[in-house]
């Protein structure tokens, strides 16, 4: 049996997040989180879990479309769009921009 590469999904690329509230965007690299991404470039989101469970980095979406890894949002709530968590979640379109 070979062993096969998997390749990384789309949510294994860097993406852009722009936080709308601080006039700030940066480039999320692979691997690394949203709220990773912006405490370095100065801004700062409140979390506590950091796993998507407990909703404190809960996050309105105002364009873009996030990859929801959290635990929190119902499958309605997701397609929504409206809100999310980055301290785990991710982006599918290339750009997000959030209200932080
Ligand atoms: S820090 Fe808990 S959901 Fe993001």
């Amino acid at each position: 049996m070979t062993s096969k590469e998997v390749a990384e999904p789309a949510s294994g690329d860097s993406f852009e997040v722009e936080f709308a509230g601080s006039g700030v965007t940066v480039t999320v690299p692979p691997g690394v989180s949203i709220v990773d991404a912006a405490a370095e470039a100065g801004v700062e989101i409140e979390t506590s879990c950091r796993e998507g469970t407990c909703g404190t980095c809960e996050s309105e979406v105002i364009e873009g479309v996030p990859e929801h890894r959290d635990s929190l949002l119902t499958p309605d709530e997701q397609a929504a769009n409206d809100v999310m968590f980055p301290c785990v979640s991710r982006c599918l379109s290339g750009r997000l921009v959030i209200d932080r």
